[in-house]
């Protein structure tokens, strides 16, 4: 008995004095004490196992001609980003180790839904994800509380498909159309952004899993997208392209940040002390870690000095580099062991921690409904003659153009989902007991596969993209009499590695979609019979020469998985379509502010100036009274909307607002208060306006009210005054506007911001007058 007892005893000294402090028991600063260089470099970066095969570059990325750095980078690396984690296809994970009780984090895409690859080796199950609508068309909905249900859903995805970080959402300010990955970003204005990223935010973590805000910041392009040095004034930088990140980081904390590729103003994002040390987290508080976009490989000593916590997807280069760093003294202990911290901070909050026991098996039907609502919630009807919603004695629908057959559900890159199934208009017309033409389906099937043929594989990089097919006009004619109406859907998409093209077929109209809209809207106006306009697109295009054409024209973005339902249901009138622009749609695009410099400036492809400076969207074009197509907060309901009974309050430093809207049409339908402010000229030139605030009403049933209330605080009016460096709200009258879109105004009000208010603001929002 003796002897058991001094052997446990001596057991329990051994075990003390051996072992380490686990990460269970202890705080994230003591457990980084006990490790190795080796084990905190490796926890700094992350454990990305390459798939052997490089990638071809993909047709069409000719963007990268001028792209060494990046070219370089797509040859050695992935074209699907794949671990041999336990979630096949997820992007990325971090480093094991057992005996700290450290599990591996596993972080995938992205904006529209969880990407991970749907099939696994050796396992007839399968892993689909719900396509959920692109983040542009979210942004349209200017429905936070929506958009945060679509992030619970997505956030679900994700914890029971066993991954830790969900790589979204897309962040960045739509500075110029022709942007390749605009459809994974929400808007051109920054306060947009920033309300719905945190309802996005806030949806997807509320299920205990995390979110990676990105690209942090000023990435606005994808040509050259590695090397971009983005000339940018403090202003702009702090008031169109960090204000977004800077609402989501004090309304939603997200867990993590995604360091962008480019350069700001001759230094590397994932470099930046300034702008991931000074202001994420000195100036705004951020608590999280943040991690570098993939392959987007530096310097990595500067980018942990910088406090960019993790590199990612991790080489074993980077590895190296860093453990010689820290023995020759070149990367300080004290750097490695705050980021290190940060990221086991990271780990203890996660599902891998926990030991989550995911199931593999998500509410994908559950989740397919609330992608229906929420993808009607976000369309915008641009025109309408009465066409909308369809005549009840339609029966026989003629379907015309490409996307009609093939949608786009999502873009491409990074932002693709593996969703179980996509429903076409077809199927969505079909749904909502409509006849469709089988013959003109037949000729359209048959071209798309011959001419999909000719084109190759579809990969990350790429996506076969068909032309418009030319239709006989007797063909077109025999449609006119056979149908009720005609429907065109005209399909772009766009994705990761390239920007746009100016050219017909993407941002303009090609002839043959041109021909194709005039001819069957001509042809069916003469028999009496109505044609609808559908724009299956991710961003905006240029519709000034065919505005007039048909009878209603409607963007339903790429509206995810089940698109045609969620499209025919608005078609047919059983929901009312309530979506307005996130963004202008010019007349030309020489209108567009930044179309003299993008993708670069000057004719160096390295560098692009931001010469428009804060202009940027509606600022830009209500400023110098230029006229859109389509201003940025349009959009038209089946019903209409009456404004009343404004009311502005100013209680020390908040302005509050409120507005009584009825429904005065015959339609149910919901309608999107927009606040606009102009503020006062100060040091600084002031846009016209600016929006401070937003509210969507409930469902309101013809003739029925509600008074919407919103509140903005005296410092959401400051200005960024560089040469104090400071953000200043002056005193004076201010003019508050109440309005259905930017230059729709229906009501407004002056108020009074005294020199005392403006006191108390610097006192009460410490961030005003920062330095
Ligand atoms: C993209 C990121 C994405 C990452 C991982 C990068 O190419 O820029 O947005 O999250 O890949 O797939």
């Amino acid at each position: 008995m003796k002897k058991l007892s001094t052997l446990i005893l001596c057991s329990i000294l051994i075990g003390c004095s051996t072992s380490r402090p686990s990460i269970k028991s202890n705080d994230s600063e003591k457990v980084v004490k006990a490790m190795t260089t080796e084990e905190k470099v490796r926890t700094v970066v992350g454990t990305a196992k390459y798939r052997p095969t490089p990638p071809e570059l993909a047709p069409g990325c000719t963007n990268f001609e001028n792209d060494t750095e990046s070219a370089e980078l797509l040859k050695n690396s992935v074209n699907t980003f794949m671990t041999e984690n336990k979630v096949e296809g997820a992007a990325g994970d971090s480093y094991v180790i057992d005996e700290l009780d450290i599990p591996a984090m596993v972080f995938a895409d992205g904006p529209a839904g969880i990407r991970i690859n749907p099939h696994r080796k050796n396992d007839s199950n399968s892993y689909y994800a719900t396509a959920f609508p692109i983040a542009t068309l979210l942004a349209s909905t200017w429905n936070t509380e929506l958009v945060e249900r679509v992030g619970e859903n997505i956030g679900n995805e994700v914890l029971e498909y066993g991954a830790d970080i969900l790589l979204a959402p897309g962040m960045n300010i739509h500075r110029n159309p022709l942007t390749g990955r605009n459809f994974e970003y929400y808007s051109e204005d920054p306060h947009l952004t920033g309300m719905i990223a945190s309802a996005m935010i806030n949806g997807i973590q509320s299920n205990g899993v995390g979110v990676s805000a990105k690209h942090f910041a000023v990435n606005n392009q994808e040509t050259f997208r590695n090397g971009v040095n983005a000339i940018v004034s403090e202003r702009a930088f702090r008031e169109i392209y960090l204000k977004g990140f800077e609402i989501a980081i004090k309304k939603a904390q997200p867990w993590t940040i995604m360091s962008s590729y480019n350069k700001i103003n001759g230094e590397y994002a994932s470099e930046s002390h300034k702008l991931l040390t000074e202001i994420l987290r000195d100036e705004w508080g951020f608590q999280g870690m943040v991690m570098t976009d993939w392959w987007g490989q530096k310097d990595p000593i500067a980018q942990m000095q910088a406090g960019n916590d993790m590199l990612m997807p991790g080489t074993e280069k980077q590895v190296v580099t860093l453990i010689e760093a820290v023995e020759s003294g070149k990367l300080s202990q004290e750097d490695l062991n705050r980021n290190t911290t940060r990221v086991l901070d990271l780990v203890k909050k996660s599902p891998a921690y926990r030991n989550y026991p995911y199931s593999n098996k998500p509410d994908l039907k559950a989740h397919a409904q609330v992608t229906r609502e929420a993808a009607t919630e976000g369309f915008v009807l641009l025109e309408n003659n009465g066409a909308l919603p369809l005549n009840k004695e339609i029966k026989t629908i003629a379907p015309f153009g490409i996307a009609t057959y093939d949608i786009f559900t999502g873009g491409s890159g990074s932002g693709y989902v593996h969703k179980p199934y996509k429903i076409t208009l077809k199927e969505g017309l079909q749904n909502n007991g409509y006849n469709v033409s089988e013959e003109l389906e037949q000729t359209y099937l048959d071209y798309i596969a011959s001419e999909k043929a000719k084109m190759g594989q579809e990969s990350f990089w790429y996506v076969p993209i068909v032309g418009e097919m030319d239709v006989e006009l007797t063909s077109i004619q025999k449609m006119a009499q056979n149908s009720d109406a005609a429907l065109i859907t005209i399909g772009r998409s766009s994705g990761e590695g390239s920007d746009r093209k100016l050219e017909g077929g993407d941002y303009y109209l090609s002839e043959t979609e041109m021909n194709l809209i005039k001819n069957v809207s001509t042809e069916f106006k003469k028999l009496g019979k109505p044609t609808i306009l559908i724009l299956n697109i991710g961003g905006v295009i240029e519709l000034t020469d065919c505005k007039d054409m048909a009878d209603a024209m409607m963007i339903v973005w790429q509206p995810g998985q089940e698109a045609g339902n969620s499209i025919a249901n608005v078609l047919s009138g059983k929901d009312t379509p309530s979506g307005k622009l996130p963004m202008t749609f010019a007349k030309r695009y020489s209108d567009v502010p930044s179309s003299t410099n993008f993708p670069w400036s000057d004719g160096d492809p390295s560098t692009v100036k931001y010469r428009e400076d804060i202009f940027v969207g509606y600022r830009h074009f209500t400023t110098k009274n230029i006229e859109p197509l389509y201003e940025f907060g349009y959009g038209k309901s089946y019903t209409t909307f009456e404004y009343n009974d404004l009311m502005v309050n100013v209680n020390e430093g908040t302005v509050e607002v409120s507005v009584k809207i009825t429904n005065t049409g015959n339609y149910s339908g919901k309608e999107i208060v927009q606040v606009y402010v102009s503020t006062p000229n100060g040091e600084v030139v002031k846009p016209v306006e600016e929006l401070k605030a937003f509210a969507k009403t409930k469902l309101l049933a013809p003739g029925e009210s509600e008074t919407v209330y919103l509140t903005m605080k005296a410092s959401d009016f400051a200005s960024f005054v560089e040469n104090r460096s400071a953000w200043v709200t002056d005193a004076g009258t201010y003019n508050i506007k109440v309005g259905a879109s930017s230059t729709d105004i229906k009501l407004n009000a002056d108020i009074e911001i005294s020199d005392e208010i403006v006191r108390k603001v610097k006192v009460m929002f410490p961030q005003v007058n920062l330095k």
